[in-house]
């Protein structure tokens, strides 16, 4: 199944001209539904978590990580509207497995996890854009990787200053919200 006639017709429609079509070079619409499926995945590990957080009452850590599967979604959003632009279909089907954290610093290495296989697949996928020379969705995924790398580096502060101060003054910090 094609989405392409819509961008056809509207694109010809406006500007009375020839056709316009985009087409994906080899490999990018399936690289950009299994990058969805990861995005899909890690939006429904990170609200979970953030609800595991504010039921255990620490709401500094629940208001960050609902923001980062905010954050999550908008990625999600911005992959479907670029496979769609690429005429491909993406597919809502697929979820991978979720890890649910049961203490606040085994969530906090599982969603360092998830991370850093996003920005292991982003760079995979950087590198095949580059094969194939698609350089629009190059620099759509290197965008993305750059979020990605903050997560990594949030995550991996938090679980370093857990190692220095300890794991209850930790949590003792993030019972109240930020502001
Ligand atoms: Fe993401
Ligand atoms: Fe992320």
């Amino acid at each position: 199944m094609k989405y392409g006639w819509f961008s056809v017709m509207t694109l010809s429609g406006c500007t009375g001209e020839k056709e316009v079509t985009v087409k994906a070079k080899e490999g990018v619409v399936d690289l950009l539904n299994k990058l969805l499926t990861e995005e899909l995945t890690v939006i429904n590990q990170y609200f979970l978590h953030a609800k595991m957080c504010k039921n255990w009452g620490y709401d500094r850590l629940h208001h960050h990580v609902l923001e980062r599967s905010c954050g999550e979604m908008k990625d999600a959003q911005t992959v479907i509207d670029h496979i769609l632009y690429l005429e491909g279909l993406p597919n809502m089907q697929r979820l991978g497995t979720v890890n649910v954290g049961e203490t606040v610093p085994e969530q906090l290495k599982a969603d360092l996890d998830k991370e850093r296989a996003m920005v292991t697949m982003l760079t995979q996928g950087i590198q095949h854009c580059v094969k194939v020379g698609d350089f629009t969705t190059r620099h759509l995924l290197e965008d993305m990787a750059k979020d990605e790398e903050k997560h990594i580096d949030w995550l991996e502060t938090q679980l370093e200053t857990i190692g220095q101060v300890g794991l209850q003054n930790y949590l003792s910090e993030q019972i109240k919200a930020d502001g």
